[in-house]
């Protein structure tokens, strides 16, 4: 039995395939060093990265595997149907990343709300001449409209903590009253899985439906959001700020957003908490285990798949 890593993990990952399964080879590498130099051949499970692309090509080259266990809640990295037709199990990271998430997305709320990184620029820069009554002007969140798209477990962890803020809170699923968040919303912060109906959510239109105060917030998947029509709508000032933590092709950052107002930037780091992340790690061995000791993972996103024996 073998199972590889294409990461490190903040858990012994081969002490606990080797405490269930004594002769088994865990493969774990010191860093992240993607799937092409991985040798899946003998492979029959899979912990990996939302930074690892998981296709047909991928499993031609794993004719053993039986589990993938995709380090994060979110699977738009694999191909979860060709893994189903294979017999393949996929897992992912649930609820142990909520409120880690839901921390980011308020820390970025009120970094754009409070123009934290201008102001950071500002005392570092040694340019700052002292208290103004008119420096930095931001926005107070207190009886503030909060939109969510997206009203799963992350979005409601940022409903609870925006009424603990004072603020009104209304939310749309894709395909329900998007237009209409967008329109009323005086933050607008995206909660939603990257799927067909959620690329681009965020347009050239629905930028041009926010109001000129408002805030957008993406902590979901970039590619949620259009990033072209957004660097126009804040250079143009047609909105008051945004707070990107995810983007369209990571790791590589459009120029124009490194350079653009009022936009506040952080490197996909919403669930990056030790204790998120030592969770999160834990539930890809509890998917391994399970499956490889011939049981249904409690993760299991592909519920309909029949698996190999
Ligand atoms: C992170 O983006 C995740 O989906 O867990």
């Amino acid at each position: 039995m073998r199972v590889v890593s294409t990461s490190s993990l903040p858990i012994d990952l081969a002490a606990q395939v080797r405490a269930r399964f004594p002769a088994a080879r865990v493969e774990v590498p010191e860093q992240w060093g993607g799937l092409a130099r991985l040798d899946l051949s003998d492979a029959d499970a899979l912990v990996c990265l939302l930074l690892d692309r998981i296709d047909a090509s991928v499993l031609a080259r794993a004719p053993r595997l039986r589990v993938v266990a995709n380090c994060a809640v979110g699977y738009d990295n694999v191909d979860m149907a060709a893994l189903t037709a294979a017999g393949i199990a996929l897992t992912n990271t649930p609820d142990v990343l909520t409120e880690a998430t839901a921390e980011l997305a308020f820390a970025l709320m009120m970094a754009a709300a409070r123009r934290l990184p201008e102001g950071e620029a500002l005392v570092r820069s040694g340019q700052w001449e002292g208290w103004r009554l008119d420096q930095l002007l931001g926005v107070q969140l207190l009886g503030k409209t909060l939109g969510i798209i997206g009203m799963g477990r992350i979005g409601q962890a940022v409903a609870r903590r925006a009424r603990g803020f004072g603020m009104h809170v209304i939310h749309a699923d894709a395909g329900e009253d998007v237009d209409g968040v967008f329109a009323r919303a005086d933050v607008v912060s995206l909660h939603c899985p990257l799927t067909p109906a959620t690329r681009h959510l965020v347009d050239a239109r629905r930028l041009g439906l926010m109001k000129p105060t408002a805030i957008l917030v993406n902590t979901a998947r970039g590619a949620c959001v259009d990033e072209g029509p957004l660097v126009e709508a804040l250079t143009a000032g047609r909105i008051f700020a945004a707070a990107l933590d995810v983007f369209e092709r990571e790791p590589e950052i459009d120029a124009r957003l490194k350079t653009c107002p009022r936009l506040v930037l952080a490197p996909h780091i919403g669930s990056a908490t030790t204790e998120a992340r030592t969770q999160m790690a834990q539930l890809c061995a509890d998917g391994v285990l399970a499956v490889l000791s011939g049981q249904r993972p409690g993760n299991l996103v592909n519920t309909e798949v029949v698996l190999r024996g």
